[in-house]
């Protein structure tokens, strides 16, 4: 038997963010402003001056700074698994490998950007950031990196995992950040949307509004997204850069590489990296399959298409798969993949036909993350169910066919936080939710106006 664990030593930890934008066959559509519909740089009131350099930036590798690479040593490099129990509790000829990211002080693969923008909001002078959070796992990450930088942090968490995961904010405010369940008091449309609907469980695009009008109103504050965006995606990709080192070290290069997808970011980190070979051509059939909830499809499901990166409309309109910016996704436990739109980047190589996407139903994803916890051990995120049910598919497929492919997935977060979802599918209370194409096509009504040159 090959080795178990692949472990690299500190000194090959990346020392660039790699940037896709460099390796692009076609450049991403602009921002627009919200207002004007003119093409925009990220509003300045909420992102500081390098952030915003770094997102339209199309040099190659971009350098990390040291002080960031030295926060991301108390964890990196993280390290890649093979996964022989479960490929022989599935009989597969399948060699599955995993990038393990729970081993971060948050759990999650979150830090990797969290860092990165503490650490230049703080440079440039910033006191204050504000954010949003689904799960709560993001604004744990930027609680730990405000801390570690001396900023205030304060985050707006969607009430429905809120209510579920209290132990969240605790966490959020051992690293001395304040949490409010979002919609809020704190903040005018947190207000006005109470005072129509006061039972509102919140949503992920609600919740930034939130934050943004924060920023927007104070002048210590700045915004910070733990998604979507260009930026937070490049600075993940140490995961898929170190991951490239490890599997040479295994001497396997994945013929499918797999990761959930919320807006995008964990997805990215481990497969953009790859992803540079299959653009270059040096490794053309490469797969690369985002697994997200059939519940809030975004890219199985909207169209490609401009919207608004938040419910209220202070985010920039992104082009992007989307349901629609009032799209209200069920309360499903992966309450990260909850977000109406999905990364321009990986909205835009799938729609070039670079990645692959699957929709998957959420009793699915935790009958997958049970099969994982009794063979390899891990307790996984809900979100992370997503793409251990795809590569569990992936694998059963080379059962039926024979072929030894070789799969690659991240692990992006553990699930100790998510008992109450593990408790209520082994009860058997847990439920799928339907996907309506109906309440799609109402929610898609509210995109915003485009002028014709961009349509
Ligand atoms: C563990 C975990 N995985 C995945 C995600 C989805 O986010 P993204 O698509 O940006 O990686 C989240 C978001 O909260 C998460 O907490």
């Amino acid at each position: 038997m090959d080795k178990t664990k692949y472990i690299l030593d500190e000194k090959k930890m990346p020392t660039h963010w790699y940037n896709v934008q460099a390796d692009l066959p076609e450049p991403l559509p602009p921002y627009l402003h919200p207002g004007t519909k003119e093409p925009t740089r990220l509003p300045p009131p909420l992102f500081c001056e390098e952030i915003n350099k770094q997102e339209f930036s199309k040099e190659r590798y971009i350098e990390i700074p040291d002080e960031v690479q030295e926060v991301y040593r108390v964890w990196r490099p993280t390290v890649l698994q093979r996964a022989y129990r479960l490929e022989k509790f599935l009989d597969t000829p399948a060699k599955i490998y995993y990038k393990y990211e729970d081993s971060s002080p948050a759990g999650s693969h979150k830090p990797n950007t969290a860092i990165a923008q503490a650490y230049y909001n703080k440079k440039e002078g910033v006191k204050r950031l504000s954010t949003e959070t689904g799960a709560g796992q993001w604004g744990s990450s930027l609680a730990f990196a405000c801390k570690l930088f001396d900023l205030e942090c304060k985050v707006y968490m969607v009430k429905v995992s809120y209510n579920q995961k209290p132990y969240r904010r605790i966490m959020m405010e051992t690293w001395g950040a304040k949490c409010v369940a979002s919609p809020s008091i704190d903040t005018k449309v947190g207000r006005d949307l109470l005072a129509k609907d006061p039972n509102n469980n919140g949503s992920l695009g609600f919740a930034i509004s939130e934050a943004c009008e924060d920023a927007f109103s104070r002048d210590d504050t700045k915004y910070s997204l733990g998604s979507v965006l260009n930026h937070v995606l490049m600075h993940q990709t140490v995961i898929g850069q170190e991951a490239m080192l490890q599997m040479e070290m295994a001497g396997h290069y994945p013929d499918v590489v797999i990761g959930c997808v919320g807006g995008g970011s964990n997805f990215a980190g481990l497969a953009l990296p790859f992803m540079k070979d299959k653009l270059t051509g040096k490794k053309k059939n490469t797969r690369f399959i985002a697994a997200e909830p059939t519940s809030c499809p975004s890219l199985t499901k909207g169209p490609y298409t401009w919207d608004l990166g938040d419910v209220a409309g202070m985010a920039p309109i992104a082009k992007m798969y989307t349901l629609g910016h009032d799209f209200m996704p069920p309360p499903v436990h992966a309450g990260g993949l909850r977000y109406h739109g999905m990364a321009p980047v990986i909205s835009h190589l799938a729609k070039l036909g670079f990645i692959e996407a699957k929709a998957v139903p959420q009793i699915a994803t935790f009958e997958a993350g049970i099969t994982f916890a009794r063979t390899e051990g891990f307790i996984s995120a809900p979100e992370t169910n997503h793409a251990i049910r795809v590569t569990i598919d992936e694998a059963l497929k080379c059962k039926e066919t024979g072929e030894a492919k070789t799969i690659l997935f991240i692990h992006s977060g553990h699930g100790h936080f998510d008992m109450s979802a593990y408790e209520s599918y082994l009860s058997g209370k847990l439920v799928d939710y339907d996907f309506s194409d109906e309440a799609m096509k109402e929610s898609l009504k509210t995109l915003p106006e485009i002028p014709a040159q961009f349509k």
